[in-house]
């Protein structure tokens, strides 16, 4: 394994047994979190990037998730981590900027409080240095007043200002991998630009390692390395992100960046159809019913992803009937 991969998340699945049936909302992915590098993830509402993101941090077992597979980080395994051992590890090795950032805040402490104890838990620093280093990362992210907002409660701010008080911690606790699932969702603009600033400032000084989840594809192409696109918990291609953008070759992949607002554009084209439920999802290519390239061998393809060039795989009968006709000789 290249030893620059800090995180190297391996067969992963999430299943969530419910009444009707099981949620499939992740189907066996592998990724890769390299030291300094940012791995984007893209992908329609509900693939399943959130859960995979919230299950690496131990965030969706206490709501019975089932999670098999595993996610390596220096010589352990995340997913088979007791509830303490997995407390010990977020913070400093691995942190997260959540989508919903009021879930992961106690209503009872301040800002001050939280982050202060989130330091003084990995940190050795005394309690004066912690507020210091604190009120000085508040700062960073443009937080106005950051002595003030140090007494202020969760419920006093704004999901966007939740947001970056999440980024403030994670630039105080310079952790190995960080996972941002939309860290920049609710912020305008210019707020988003800094942000975005300091995580590539993080990524620079600290080489942390970063999961990027993000539906604008404008911040994907700008701050990813690597691009990976998830579709009903599957990965279905994987590449640098330049030649993501460039050469895709999953039809959903195109599709989705087709789909890719731009400003001379005349009409907004969308994919059509509906992606499958993923409750009890059947066998097959999950992208089937909407795919205008589909072709015979796709309806029982199980979506393995296969190597079609240097560093890009891909996940799709097309090209694995292509490989094999080229393998066998008769192109
Ligand atoms: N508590 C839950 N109970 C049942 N199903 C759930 C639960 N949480 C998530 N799911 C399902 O799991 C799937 C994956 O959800 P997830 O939040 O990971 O999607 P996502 O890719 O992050 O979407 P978005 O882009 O909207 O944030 C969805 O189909 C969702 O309906
Ligand atoms: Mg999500």
């Amino acid at each position: 394994m290249n030893e620059q991969v800090v995180l190297n998340l391996k067969n992963f699945h999430a299943h969530l047994p419910a009444k009707c049936g099981v949620v499939r909302a992740v189907n066996g992915i592998s990724l890769q979190i390299a030291r300094g590098r940012v791995l984007g993830l893209v992908g329609e509402s509900g693939c399943g990037k959130s859960i995979t993101c919230l299950s690496l941090l131990g965030l969706t077992r206490e709501n019975g998730w089932v999670l098999t597979g595993e996610a390596q980080m220096q010589g352990k395994n995340l997913l088979a981590l007791n509830a303490e051992a997995i407390r010990r590890c977020r913070g400093k090795e691995i942190a997260i900027i959540m989508q919903n950032p009021m879930a992961a805040f106690n209503p009872l402490a301040t800002i001050g409080q939280h982050f202060t104890e989130t330091i003084r838990s990995h940190l050795p620093l005394p309690e004066k240095a912690s507020r210091d280093l604190a009120i000085k990362c508040l700062g960073y992210v443009g937080l106005p007043q950051p002595e003030k907002l140090m007494g202020q409660y969760s419920f006093q701010l704004s999901g966007g200002m939740l947001q970056r008080v999440m980024i403030a911690i994670a630039l105080a606790m310079e952790p190995k991998v960080l996972i941002a699932d939309e860290p920049t969702t609710s912020l305008d603009v210019t707020v988003q630009r800094q942000i975005l600033g300091q995580l590539i400032h993080l990524k620079e000084k600290s080489r942390t390692g970063m999961l990027l989840v993000s539906h604008d594809l404008g911040v994907i192409a700008q701050m990813a390395d690597d691009v990976a696109v998830m579709y009903c918990g599957y990965i279905v291609e994987l590449a640098a992100a330049e030649r993501l953008f460039n050469n895709p070759l999953h039809p959903y992949t195109r599709a989705l960046l087709a789909s890719k607002p731009q400003m001379r554009k005349k009409s907004l084209q969308t994919i059509g159809g509906q992606a499958p439920s993923l409750l009890n999802l059947a066998r097959g290519c999950p992208f089937f019913a909407r795919c205008s390239e589909k072709n015979r061998h796709c309806s029982h393809y199980s979506p393995e992803l296969i190597q079609y060039d240097h560093r890009h795989l891909v996940g799709c009968a097309k090209y694995a009937v292509e490989q094999r006709t080229l393998q066998h000789g008769f192109a």
